[in-house]
């Protein structure tokens, strides 16, 4: 993708975000166009072929996407365009996991399609945590000392992120895992994004503000649950 294009899908994704803002739901809800939309096959994806591949994928990331450990993402709600660039990613060893590339190997491009819609239409849970301003700050606002980007610029004012752009939605998100992998990206031992963009950013954040933002992420969506009432 050029990156004039992923500018203009931050814009979109901006745009549309600020939108849902104004409604702001009390869980996050499932793409809706994430359900039917993949760059890979133009078929309509089958969830419930793809609920049944997934059953290994389960074991961790759960039932319904909700992941049974700290360190293991949740994949309910996460776009597909997403879901799919990473397992690809890990097919070609761009993004190494000693687990989760053993776990790929011989996934189908049917099966991917399928798997990635039926995690995509699952509803996070969002955990209450207790949790300091920083981590909102730098979210919103970013850091202008040392030059660290407003998230939401791009993963949007909800946390949604943006299925078109494959920006990855982070609200609600396990904190151990987005600090594990924020540190991943730092240290560039996870390299699969696109023109560096998370190395970079990344690069620039202290370990406390790593820490604040993933706190901020696994409870973002409870916070919007409890100002809506
Ligand atoms: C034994 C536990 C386990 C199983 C089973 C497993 N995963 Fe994972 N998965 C992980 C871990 C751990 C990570 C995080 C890797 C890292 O830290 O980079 C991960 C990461 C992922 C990611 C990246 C998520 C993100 O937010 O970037 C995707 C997509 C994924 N797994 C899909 C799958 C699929 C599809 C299957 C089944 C074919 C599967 N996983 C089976 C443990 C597991
Ligand atoms: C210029 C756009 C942009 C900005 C600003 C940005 N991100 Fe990202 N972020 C991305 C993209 C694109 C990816 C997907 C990388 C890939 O393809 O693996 C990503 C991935 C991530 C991931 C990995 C999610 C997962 O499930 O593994 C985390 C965590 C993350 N960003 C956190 C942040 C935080 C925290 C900030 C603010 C300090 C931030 N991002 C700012 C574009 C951005």
């Amino acid at each position: 993708m050029t990156f004039l294009k992923l500018t203009l899908c931050i814009l979109i994704s901006i745009t549309a975000n600020s939108y849902a803002y104004a409604e702001t739901p009390p869980t996050v809800p499932p793409e809706s166009e994430a359900k039917a939309s993949s760059t890979h096959v133009n078929t309509q994806a089958d969830i419930t072929a793809g609920q049944a591949a997934s059953s290994i994928c389960q074991g961790c990331h759960g039932a319904d996407g909700n992941s049974y450990g700290p360190e293991w993402p949740n994949l309910a709600r996460q776009n597909a365009n997403y879901l799919a660039k990473q397992i690809h990613d890990f097919q070609s060893g761009a993004r190494q996991d000693p687990t989760m590339s053993s776990m790929v190997v011989g996934l189908k491009e049917t099966d991917i399609h399928n798997i990635t819609a039926f995690f995509a239409a699952q509803t996070v849970k969002v955990n209450k945590v207790t949790q300091s301003n920083v981590g909102k700050k730098i979210y919103r606002g970013g850091n202008r000392y040392s030059h660290v980007p407003a998230c939401a610029g791009c993963h949007g004012p909800n946390g949604a992120g943006n299925g078109p752009g494959a920006i990855p939605s982070l609200a609600g998100q396990k904190s151990a895992y987005v600090a594990k992998t924020l540190r991943d990206f730092k240290s560039s031992t996870r390299s699969n994004d696109r023109n560096q963009i998370m190395r970079d950013i990344a690069a620039k954040m202290s370990d406390p503000e790593i820490d604040a933002v993933a706190l901020f992420l696994e409870g973002m969506g409870a916070e919007q649950l409890a100002s809506a009432k």
